[in-house]
């Protein structure tokens, strides 16, 4: 799956984490990524490692999105990084073609990279940072939902003083963090500090077909630099791109932990009780976040229902030494059977809202066409 190499000295250096992600071809239908695809994709960033490109890199799958995690000291937005995980995906795309995979190629939207891979279709989360002594790190990666499901968990972990002890009892984390909140539709943004604008900050992120987190920053008082993130999340909305309903924007992030920041478990402790969140089958129903171990990352049930993993590192000199799998704790199997309960509650409702979703979001599935067939036919009433 990786290839990471041995923990090394620590130098303080910045290092910027980049995971880009696509689905270039599901396997059977949009359940899983083939391991051809996954091999082929190895290949190619360990070219780029021996290169000296990279420093390190993780390939892994979250149900059909292909996830590649990068280190490196080019920065944010660096076009070279972006062209390896654009070339990477068209590789991949190729295989999955000659397979015949279902989907192939579905999130490269735009024929030739030019520059960023940013609107072109993959999602990605990046952020470059000044390695610490000790640097934690967790992956998370969703299937069959959308950026805003990363809403409630980001500010629990950040902002909920029930779900985080460190809130209230650690002295380097009493002030809080600050918010980057991004407005997916008018295309702007906001920064918000909690706790002071906890209410502001709720009344946006509720609306999480709209407004998502982007960004955390550490606030004054914080052993952390300021200016540098401490959580990112892919925000990136495939319809908003493509102009029409082609897959999925399942989302990524990547948090940081430990030492003036929330603790590995209060990162991973808003998972225990599944929330719900859109983009379920078709990505037109909403349904309960399932957190399962890599074993489970595949999409079976109604196409789903949404599951996200947690893969847990320790960024030694760049190097990505893991990933363990976080989920893959018996802590988490109530969480499951609880997922399966609502999961079963929801299915109850079959065509129904609010199972099925509103009809504005589904502006940009199928379903305009359906209504289209019957649209003579319908009359004026007083
Ligand atoms: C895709 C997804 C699936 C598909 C569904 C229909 O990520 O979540 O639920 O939307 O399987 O797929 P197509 O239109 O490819 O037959
Ligand atoms: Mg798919
Ligand atoms: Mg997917």
């Amino acid at each position: 799956m990786c290839d990471s190499q041995e923990a090394g000295e620590m130098t303080g250096e910045k290092v910027t984490v980049s995971l880009i992600k696509a689905d270039v071809g599901g396997f059977p239908g949009h359940s899983t990524v083939r391991e051809e695809l996954k091999k082929e994709a190895e290949k190619r960033l360990k070219e780029a490692r021996d290169a000296g490109l990279l420093i390190d890199y993780c390939v892994m799958n979250a149900g059909d999105d292909l996830q590649l995690l990068m280190s490196h000291r080019k920065g944010v937005d660096a076009e070279e990084i972006h062209k390896l995980a654009w070339d990477t995906f068209e590789a991949a795309t190729k295989i999955a073609k000659e397979l015949k995979l279902h989907g192939a190629g579905q999130d490269l939207l735009k024929d030739a990279f030019s520059g960023n891979i940013r609107g072109m279709g993959p999602g990605i989360a990046e952020m470059e940072f000044t390695e610490r002594g000790s640097e934690p790190l967790v992956v998370f990666m969703m299937d069959k939902t959308e950026p805003g499901a990363f809403n409630l968990p980001i500010f629990r972990i950040f902002a909920d003083p029930f779900n985080t002890a460190g809130l209230v009892i650690d002295p380097t984390m009493h002030q809080g963090f600050r918010f980057e909140i991004w407005d997916i539709k008018e295309h702007r943004r906001v920064f918000l500090d909690a706790p002071e604008e906890m209410h502001e900050i709720l009344a946006l992120i509720g609306a999480k077909s709209r407004y998502v987190i982007k960004r955390v920053f550490p606030k004054e008082g914080s052993p952390l630099p300021k200016d540098e993130p401490v959580a990112v999340i892919s925000t990136e909305k495939l319809f908003f791109i493509a102009g029409k309903y082609i897959g999925k924007d399942d989302p990524v992030a990547l948090v940081r932990a430990q030492s003036g920041l929330p603790a590995l478990g209060e990162v991973l402790e808003p998972f225990a009780r599944p929330f719900l969140v859109s983009g379920w089958m078709r990505g037109s129903h909403n349904g309960p976040i399932m957190p399962v171990p890599f074993k489970y990352s595949k999409c079976t049930r109604f196409d789903g229902p949404p599951r996200v993993l947690a893969a847990g590192f320790q960024i030694s000199n760049g190097r990505l030494v893991g990933p363990a799998d976080l989920f893959d704790d018996v802590a988490f199997e109530e969480a499951r059977r609880r997922a399966n309960e609502v999961a079963n509650y929801m299915r109850e409702h079959g065509p129904f809202e609010p199972h099925r979703l509103p009809l504005e979001e589904m502006e940009y599935t199928t379903l305009p066409d359906v209504l289209k067939k019957i649209e003579s036919r319908f009359e004026k009433v007083d």
